[in-house]
């Protein structure tokens, strides 16, 4: 069609070049010169278009859906169910209020998306529902709840005009992976119910308003848990989130607690809407956020980030041969210059892919966050190599899965 119409351009303007050259009123040569020049701009904006079919990552360049517009799919996750692969991820457009939902792609290679629409709709006709327009939605996550065949979305969600005060997790339902996913509630996890890693003299202690966690003094009182003795009536606080699928099929929601100073790896029921009471602190103090987790041969592993807001920093990882833990920290995955290190390659974890790429390769999934504008904040997807029993994570300006077959 392109090629008919470029056609179709070039004998327009040579017909009238030629009669132009016959009335001696236009220079033959320098228009030729302007067709050919007209031509190589059709061409252009051809192979764009044909660009939107991937064969290959790009970590940070724009990347397209099928129909051309950008993927919009923030603090996203990917799940892989009858042979497709569905991203799910929160469509931002300026700052980080939710205005549209949780959106869902679809794809059979990972580089083509399909766009699959909106799975989970904020509300526009009631200001004081949970996920009224305005609201905050942070790194959905869908799993796959084989008893139930349901699928289950889990994601942190900020009441709207409430800032970052509320750290809610919320939960919805679907029957189908696409969606219309039923919105069920929000809720902080395991109100009246102690970390299963909590000892006896620290359910006794106090919580004073003034921990002041910005000291040596104050760190230490976040270390014995007085963020959880606090919440322990209200349930505890749960921002930045994941979950993760074990083979035996039990779910976990793991999430940035206590100020975000501790992770808490929560266990969910066998439906996954709910919470069993067990549930566990780890790397208490540590300040994780968007932690990704995945197994390897046995063991589990984590990729997090600290906490500088939306600006990169060095990823942190750890290991643990129990997911409720203890977790090892094994320090920063990346691997590359300076800048690279210190910032993740200008990216903050949000998923780990568990694809086999190769034996020992995985798929890193970072945002390049631009909350000035969201529509030019990028993914980078990058190889993630098991080496030496710890995760390494390496720049990549294009790769593709069959590098690695
Ligand atoms: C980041 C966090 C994001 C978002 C942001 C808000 O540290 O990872 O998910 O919550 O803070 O400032």
């Amino acid at each position: 069609m392109k090629n008919e119409f470029v056609l179709l351009v070039f004998f327009f303007i040579t017909s009238i070049s030629l009669i132009g050259q016959e009335l001696e009123l236009v220079d033959f040569k320098s228009d030729v010169t302007d067709i050919l020049a007209f031509v190589d701009i059709i061409e252009a904006i051809d192979n764009t278009e044909e660009e939107t079919q991937y064969n290959s990552f790009r970590p940070g360049e724009l990347w397209h859906d099928n129909d051309g517009e950008i993927l919009n799919a923030h603090g996203g996750g990917i799940l892989e169910h009858d042979g497709k692969y569905y991203w799910f991820g929160t469509h931002l457009e300026t700052g980080h209020q939710s205005y549209v939902g949780v959106r869902c792609y679809s794809s059979s290679d990972l580089y083509n998306w399909e766009n699959e629409g909106v799975a989970l709709p904020v509300v526009t006709n009631d200001a004081d529902h949970d996920i009224t327009a305005g609201c905050v939605i942070e790194r959905p996550k869908v799993i796959y709840n084989e008893l139930t065949g349901k699928f289950v979305m889990w994601f942190h969600l900020e009441l709207r005009g409430q800032g970052y005060k509320a750290a809610l997790a919320a939960v919805a339902v679907a029957d189908n992976v696409t969606g219309p996913y039923t919105f069920i509630e929000s809720l902080r996890p395991n109100a009246g119910h102690w970390p299963l890693n909590f000892t006896e003299a620290q359910k006794n202690t106090k919580y004073d308003y003034d921990i002041g966690r910005y000291t040596a003094e104050g760190r230490q009182n976040v270390v014995d848990g007085r963020y959880v003795v606090r919440d322990f009536k209200d349930g505890q606080m749960s921002r930045d989130m994941t979950l993760f699928v074990d083979d035996d099929q039990k779910a976990y929601l793991v999430t940035s607690s206590e100020e975000n100073q501790t992770l808490h790896i929560h266990e969910l029921t066998d439906d996954y809407l709910g919470f069993t009471g067990r549930y566990t602190r780890v790397l208490p103090g540590e300040r994780n956020e968007a932690a990704a987790v995945f197994k390897h041969q046995g063991k589990y592993f984590m990729i997090a980030s600290g906490l500088t807001g939306w600006d990169p920093n060095p990823a942190r990882s750890a290991v643990a041969e129990d997911v409720l833990g203890p977790w090892i920290s094994l320090g920063n995955p990346a691997i590359g210059t300076e800048e690279q290190i210190k910032t993740t390659f200008n990216s903050q974890s949000t998923y780990v892919l568990p694809v086999k790429v190769a034996d020992d390769v995985y798929i890193y999934m970072g945002d390049r966050w631009n909350p000035a504008n969201q529509l030019d904040s990028r993914y980078v997807w990058l190889p993630l190599y098991m080496e030496y029993g710890k995760p390494v994570i390496r720049w990549r300006d294009e790769w593709s899965l069959e590098d690695y077959r």
